[in-house]
């Protein structure tokens, strides 16, 4: 196994798009940033230097961190942030993963910009589950504000309001030819006629779940979030933010350009989805249009509108493992967490410039009714691993503190969320269950969920209210999907499973950065086990502490 080393530089970049130019905060001036490829089994130290006015953090979104969650990533969580001027060494090794993951800042709204792909190759000398692809090319599905995002994250934290929406999606950081002053931009992918490829389609959207299809060609699904599926065959592929897909191409169409388009799935939610879709172009080698490619209109693929649940669920249902695989057929952990949005009224006499939510409140949203407050003077691992009191508390409720209706069909009383720093502690080796359930309090929608530091099963998902004596009967637990990041649909819920074998403080939350903002978030405390091996390593010399 090799040893790869990288410096990333945060800096601000002047980057153009929409006909304007922005100082954008970038990675060694790229945007997107640099790509890194591995082997499984091998180990990355990459040294990450602030330039920017802004503190920053970087998550390696997905890699398990067996050991060494000093270098997970979020802010105040596993570590301070860097600071402006300062650098930190994040140092992991990858264990068993392959296929695609990415990395991206995990402080206020900076990974709208700052994101890359992460591509772990099979161990040396193995090879991949399917025929070797001829190429592969990651797809990073992205969103633009013709503004800087944290000037927008900070106006609706300061509001109470919800904030913008962004002025477009792009692909590879390009929004594509249906928008303003980006058509010779857009990105082109190459390929011959005939050739098998790989795509590694990665959602780095803020706050879109997004579609995505190739006019004219089936694609092959063969992975996700870094592990293997059996393969399927699809057109639509449906991406929460967080999640990524591997899919193999077949270029057996006649030589011609044609789009590959992204477009957003916003389940129930209003916002405006006119001229939201993102495009890239598939070009075969062959089109005999050397210089003059711009003239042939490449082919136009159909998508699916905004709202059209049953498309991402027949999706997001068609994964499996390769194999029988091992999941916990007991359990040790039975929990149940409600996933969703909520309001909170602003205390009497409030000045309304801070309440310009719905009805003069200000949004919130929660998991067990408990809105997550990150702390601001140190990170809940060094509280945790110093044994430092006062930071956390470790009464995050196993279940709803109150039995409801999640049909939205509830009292007003519990829309409002409590405010707190509240961890859920588990035994090393515990075996978990997780019941996600969505309360569709306020507006319905999907929600991706994220577990830091572990892959979970997914080994169930339905509609309505989770009912465990007739929805246990539909559990898989002979070949479901490994992943980092699961889809709880809309007015519906979803059930996971694992083993609690990675010690540290893991940060679970919606991947919508705007929810996570507003509180959707929860920590799992997971205590060392007996020997060293068991336990969290010591943190670097030069770990960031606030
Ligand atoms: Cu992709 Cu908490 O992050």
């Amino acid at each position: 196994a090799k040893t790869h080393y990288h410096e990333f530089v945060i800096q601000a970049t002047p980057v153009k798009r929409l006909c304007k130019t922005h100082n954008t905060i970038t990675v060694n001036g790229q945007f997107p940033g640099p790509t890194l490829e591995v082997n499984n089994g091998d180990t990355l130290v990459v040294k990450v230097v602030n330039r920017a006015r802004y503190n920053v953090t970087i998550h390696w979104h997905g890699v398990r961190q067996m050991r060494t969650g000093w270098a997970d990533g979020p802010e105040f969580v596993t570590q301070c942030p860097i600071r402006q001027g300062k650098s930190y060494t994040y140092r992991f090794t990858i264990q068993g993963q392959e296929g695609t993951l990415w990395w991206h800042a995990h402080s206020s709204w900076l990974r709208a910009t700052v994101y890359g792909a992460l591509i772990i190759q099979p161990k040396e000398g193995e090879n991949y589950p399917f025929p070797k692809p001829k190429r592969e090319t990651p797809i990073l599905l992205g969103e633009w504000w013709d503004t800087n995002p944290i000037d927008i994250v900070r106006r609706a934290t300061r509001t109470g309001a919800a904030p913008n929406v962004s002025d477009a999606y792009t692909i590879n950081g390009q929004p594509g030819d249906l928008y303003k002053c980006s058509k010779q931009d857009t990105t082109i992918v190459h390929m011959d006629s005939g050739e098998t490829n790989l795509l590694r389609v990665i959602n780095a959207g803020l706050n879109q779940q997004l579609f995505f299809t190739v006019a004219n060609h089936k694609l092959t699904v063969v992975g996700a979030d870094a592990s293997y599926v059996k393969p399927f065959t699809t057109s639509i592929l449906m991406l929460g933010p967080g999640q990524t897909t591997d899919v193999l191409i077949k270029t057996d169409q006649p030589a011609a350009r044609y789009y590959m388009a992204a477009r957003a799935y916003a389940s129930a939610q209003g916002a405006p989805f006119d001229n939201t879709t993102t495009t890239a172009i598939l070009e075969y080698k062959t089109v005999s249009c050397s210089s003059n490619c711009v003239k042939i209109n490449p082919v136009f693929p159909s998508l699916p509108p905004y709202n059209d649940t049953a498309t991402a669920t027949a999706f997001t249902t068609k994964f499996r493992s390769p194999r029988k695989v091992e999941v916990p057929t007991e359990i040790d952990e039975n929990l149940f967490f409600t996933v969703g949005l909520g309001l909170q009224n602003c205390p009497r006499g409030a000045r309304s410039r801070n309440c310009q939510g719905p009805n003069g409140t200000r949004f919130a949203a929660s998991m067990n009714n408990v809105s997550f407050v990150l702390p601001s003077n140190f990170s809940l691992l060094q509280a945790h691993h110093q044994g430092i009191p006062g930071i956390f508390s470790t009464d995050f409720p196993a279940v709803p503190p109150v039995k409801f209706d999640y049909t939205g069909n509830i009292t007003r009383s519990l829309w409002q969320p409590i405010r707190g720093t509240k961890l859920y502690k588990l035994k090393y080796g515990a075996r978990v269950q997780v019941v996600l359930q969505g309360t569709s309090i306020f507006t319905a929608e999907n929600h991706p969920i994220h577990l830091h530091g572990y892959d979970f099963y997914i080994i169930a998902e339905g509609f309505g209210n989770f009912n465990a004596k007739k929805d246990t009967a539909k559990f898989n637990l002979v070949d479901p999907p490994l992943r980092n990041t699961a889809s709880v649909p809309v007015n519906g819920w979803t059930v996971i499973r694992f083993i609690a074998d990675n010690p540290g403080v893991w940060l679970m939350h919606c991947h919508l950065d705007v929810h996570i903002t507003w509180g959707l978030a929860m920590a799992f405390v997971v205590e060392n086990g007996v020997s060293e091996l068991e336990s969290l390593e010591a943190p670097p010399v030069d770990f960031p502490v606030c």
